[in-house]
């Protein structure tokens, strides 16, 4: 919560997003100078594809800041209508890149780093369009070599993060392409006053739903006595990991920008649990996963009420019901749907639907966090991790 407090601070003025260097023209010897990288991006939006421009943007990352170049693909073509791609760092870095003049190119590393993004951001530099290409980094380190190597650095500003596995990072660099989204839909006219005044008012308010998501999850454990050495009964979550802590196999379901969590939350279960985990779009299922699922396969399903797609998944978690799969939802608070339907909910406060992803992350790191410390693993170190990996 405090992480997301400072970027609003630091990056929101007067209602206004103003990222560093947003508004400032490109230097002279830039192939785009004269002008600025708001204005570069917003030429990508459909509007202004219908005058001519047909640039793009590419995403690019590894590990967790993969899963939030997913997210921002549809933050920023649900938001600003711009056409995103998100790449794997480590397979765009071997692939042709075909550029145009305009494009745009995030890099997306909390280390700023790790060889693979640094390798790619190389890769088009060195290209013959490189230097038409706008190349922004998106990093915690203004220090770094990403940093160094970009024409714009957005730092997500998460401090520093003890654990191995990357957590705040993730939340603070889905919030930064929050209010990068919310910057674009501005300038390519893509929002309406009313939908920008709901999304200003929930942009505030998450850090305080965050915080209440921690208070009722993680809190009490944090107080248990005497009585009650292990916290049975002090929070949801707790509970849950209790019950599912010797399940061989999860599978993570979400759609839409629901889907980046299911994966983040599958890889946290593998890297904090050490337990096999499948995140997935939701209805994919019925193309393979669903064979696996019987009395021992607990489903994680992140599905917010707020969720365009929401009465789709509920068609989905009665295909696990039917196959006597455990059932965890991920949902607003006092959803008595699927209080009925799955075996245990857990209750996010209201948000935007765009939002809820930055929230319902939570929830998942926690249950990943709390299966880890129940199968005595080193949380923080997790075996054959490391913070970041600059070696080629
Ligand atoms: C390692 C870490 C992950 C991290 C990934 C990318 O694999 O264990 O937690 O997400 O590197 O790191 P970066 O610094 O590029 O975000």
């Amino acid at each position: 919560p405090e992480v997301l407090r400072g970027l609003l601070q630091v990056y929101m003025k007067d209602g206004v997003v103003e990222l560093p260097g947003l508004r400032d023209k490109l230097p002279p010897e830039h192939g785009l100078a004269g002008r600025t990288p708001l204005e570069i991006m917003a030429a990508s939006s459909e509007k202004r594809m219908a005058e001519g421009f047909t640039n793009r943007f590419s995403i690019i990352g590894s590990g967790t800041s993969w899963h939030a170049t997913l997210l921002a693909e549809y933050l920023i073509e649900y938001m600003a209508r711009i056409p995103v791609e998100a790449h794997y760092a480590s397979e765009f870095r071997y692939h042709e890149p075909s550029l145009q003049t305009g494009d745009v190119v995030f890099v997306v590393s909390m280390s700023g780093e790790t060889a693979d993004a640094v390798e790619s951001l190389r890769q088009i530099t060195k290209s013959a369009l490189g230097k038409n290409v706008l190349k922004i980094a998106v990093v915690n380190s203004s220090s770094s070599t990403l940093a160094e190597e970009s024409d714009l650095v957005i730092n997500v500003q998460a401090g520093a993060e003890v654990g191995v596995a990357s957590t705040k990072g993730f939340s603070a660099t889905g919030f930064v392409f929050e209010l990068l989204s919310l910057a674009l839909a501005d300038e390519c006219g893509t929002i309406t006053d009313a939908e920008r005044s709901i999304f200003v008012k929930r942009l505030h308010e998450l850090p305080e739903g965050m915080q209440e998501v921690l208070d009722r999850e993680a809190k009490p454990l944090m107080q248990t006595s005497t009585d009650n050495p292990i916290g049975i009964g002090e929070c949801p979550l707790w509970d849950i990991g209790c019950q599912n802590v010797l399940a061989q196999n999860f599978i993570f379901l979400g759609r839409g920008c629901s889907f980046p969590v299911a994966l983040e939350g599958a890889m946290k279960c593998k890297e904090l649990a050490y337990i096999h985990a499948e995140g997935y779009p939701a209805a994919e299922m019925k193309h393979g996963p669903i064979a696996l699922i019987d009395e021992f396969m607990p489903v994680v399903v992140v599905c917010p009420m707020a969720d365009a797609t929401y009465e789709k998944i509920k068609s989905n978690i009665e295909e696990v019901k039917a196959r006597n799969g455990a059932t965890i939802a991920i949902t607003e608070k006092y959803n008595d749907e699927l209080e009925q339907l799955c075996e245990y909910v857990i209750g996010l406060p209201e948000t935007h639907e765009y939002l809820m992803p930055i929230l319902a992350m939570v929830p998942l790191q926690l249950l990943a966090y709390m299966m880890g410390i129940l199968r005595n693993n080193t949380v923080d170190h997790p075996r054959g991790l490391v913070k970041s990996i600059s070696v080629k």
